[in-house]
């Protein structure tokens, strides 16, 4: 029986991440965010494709063998090769896990694998059965889940329960679902498909419309119990649902998710840090959860609540993300309880006739400046000698 109590995390970083434009690591950084996802405390690390490459097979091995803690796994197509090269990559872990896939929508399998709806209930079972003889934990993802039909996606997801599958995933590979109708997708399979409580259902959702995070959670409404996510929301196109903001929902809003999980949320920062070191690029600053501004204040009204209680626009700590600290930033929208704080710190407390004559200057110079630093207030404190730094 499936532990309903709790969430499992399922990272994709290092493989649906990694496939997209500007996110290819070498081994050597894949293997450093494989500690980094351990020790973030993820449960599944689907390390990558291995019959895309020798360098990935090689690089799953690699992480198979030094990484403890979460289970490792492969993605594979539902062919034997795949299948015996996943196994072949995975089989140095602690704990493992096959990943099978195939499409169950009519435009995939017309368009993409040209084959009937037969054929691929037929290759399913085949693969299922198959991977089960290399692995006792294996998950099958009915690929293009959203856009296939019910009644087909009911019959091959029972084809691969009665094969074995351990974990299945409902895919919106494209991000074209919408939270409520993926909610009614889980309870709907979740009724239909006979021998369900010993299963885990799993949600994997792309951003195209902005959805991934919402529709993940909406997943978890209907009864999914495992969540597929990628550091920073790296992935195909838009990218996956960030695995940093499905953890700090589940932290925030436990009223409404009431669920446990092995997330280390202080981990959460630093892992988004490193993943944005080995890429090449950063998150946009207003990232939720991870992005430089997601804690960070401008305006006067803001900063004012946030000195009197944090609480007033914050849900959730800096801290408790592993983020070092909110950032009140100085600008042209600030008051002047943040600019006589700030001076103050900077170990020039000021009085009442000089904080306003100062601030004057401040505002003076916020219409010129777009970034305000330390040594432009200390300037503004001489004006004669005041040098503003470049914007
Ligand atoms: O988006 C998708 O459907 C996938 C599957 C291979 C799980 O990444
Ligand atoms: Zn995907």
């Amino acid at each position: 029986m499936a532990n309903q109590d709790q969430i499992v995390f399922f990272d994709t970083t290092l493989r649906d991440g990694e496939q997209s434009p500007g996110c290819t690591m070498h081994p050597a950084e894949k293997l450093r965010m494989a500690h980094q996802l351990a020790a973030l405390g993820v449960d599944i690390l689907e390390a990558g494709f291995a019959i895309a490459s020798l360098g990935d097979a090689e690089s799953i091995r690699q992480i198979a063998r030094d990484v403890r803690g979460p289970r490792i796994t492969s993605l594979a197509r539902c062919k034997r090769e795949d299948i015996e090269a996943a196994a072949r990559s995975i089989e140095p872990a602690e704990k493992s896990r096959i990943h099978v896939f195939i499409a169950t929508s009519d435009l995939h399998l017309e368009a993409k694998l040209r084959i009937t709806r037969a054929e691929a209930l037929v290759q399913a079972a085949e693969s299922v059965r198959l991977a089960r003889s290399y692995a006792d934990d294996i998950e099958f993802s009915a690929e293009d889940a959203t856009r296939s039909d019910i009644d087909f996606l009911t019959e091959i997801v029972t084809i691969a329960v009665q094969a074995g599958a351990t974990t299945i995933n409902l895919p919106d590979t494209v991000g074209y679902t919408t939270p409520a109708e993926y909610t009614a997708l889980f309870r709907t399979i979740h009724t239909r498909v006979p021998g369900m409580e010993n299963v885990i259902l799993s949600t994997h959702c792309h951003n195209d419309l902005g959805m991934a995070v919402a529709n993940s959670l909406a997943g978890i409404e209907g009864g999914a119990r495992q969540v597929e996510c990628t550091i920073n929301g790296i992935g195909e196109r838009a990218g996956n649902a960030a695995l940093e903001e499905i953890a700090a929902a589940l932290m925030v809003r436990r009223d409404k998710f009431p669920y446990n999980s092995n997330i280390v949320m202080n981990q959460l920062f630093p892992t988004s840090q490193m993943l944005s070191e080995c890429i090449s690029f950063g998150c946009s600053p207003n990232k939720a959860v991870v992005g430089a501004n997601a804690f960070a204040h401008e305006s006067g009204i803001h900063q004012h609540g946030m000195l009197a209680n944090p609480l007033t626009y914050e849900i959730m700590t800096p801290a408790s993300v592993g983020v070092p600290s909110t950032n009140l930033v100085l600008g042209k929208h600030s008051g002047r309880r943040v600019l006589e704080q700030r001076l103050a710190e900077l170990g020039h407390p000021l009085t009442r006739a000089q904080l306003d004559e100062v601030y004057h200057r401040f505002t003076d110079l916020t219409d010129r400046k777009k970034s305000i630093y330390d040594q432009d207030l200390i300037g503004l404190l001489q004006p004669d000698k005041s040098v503003a730094t470049t914007a």
